[in-house]
């Protein structure tokens, strides 16, 4: 069982204009998974706020894993991807790339999605676009690696020659 914090971004959803259906599409799939889900936050697209929340979450918090929804786009401000740079340690290209990768074969907007994902730490932080549709795609396309890779990076197992 892993542990999960949930974030998004969203300057209206932090302002109560917008109601958050994307953390939920998170929430159950990760709880499908046996993952409990130990915080969950609404924050603006504010850099610097982004990049403060990330590392609260990782060093107080120590989540195995973070997932973002939100931001990732080409709007002045989606800052979600370069907040995430700024705080990991080492970047993991395959989630991301697998993520747009199957997206592409549902909407062409996936190459939109500027989104992330490394490690700082034992905790790793996935970057997933903003909608609910896009959520489930994209978080759908890496949970089949998500264990295993959350097992070797935690110590927690992990023999990587079976598969
Ligand atoms: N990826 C998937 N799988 N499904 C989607 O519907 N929407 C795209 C893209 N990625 C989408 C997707 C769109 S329309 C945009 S603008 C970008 O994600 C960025 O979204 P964000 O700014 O909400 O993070």
């Amino acid at each position: 069982m892993f542990s999960v914090a949930i974030l998004t971004m969203s300057d209206k959803g932090a302002r109560g204009e917008r109601e958050d259906l994307s953390a939920g599409v998170i929430r159950a799939l990760v709880e499908q998974q046996g993952w409990r889900v130990g915080d969950y936050q609404v924050i603006s697209d504010d850099y610097k706020g982004i990049k403060e929340t990330l590392v609260d979450m990782v060093d107080r918090g120590k989540y195995d894993l973070i997932v973002t929804t939100g931001g990732t786009g080409l709007s002045p401000r989606d800052n979600t991807p370069e907040a995430t740079r700024a705080v990991i340690d080492k970047e993991v290209p395959g989630l991301a790339e697998a993520m747009r990768m199957e997206s592409l074969k549902k909407t062409n907007r996936a190459m939109l999605s500027r989104a992330v994902a490394g490690i700082r730490g034992r905790t790793l932080i996935v970057n997933l676009p903003g909608s609910p549709k896009g959520v489930r795609e994209c978080l759908e396309a890496i949970m089949p690696a998500l264990p295993h890779g959350l097992e070797i990076l935690t110590g927690r197992g992990g023999e990587c020659g079976s598969h």
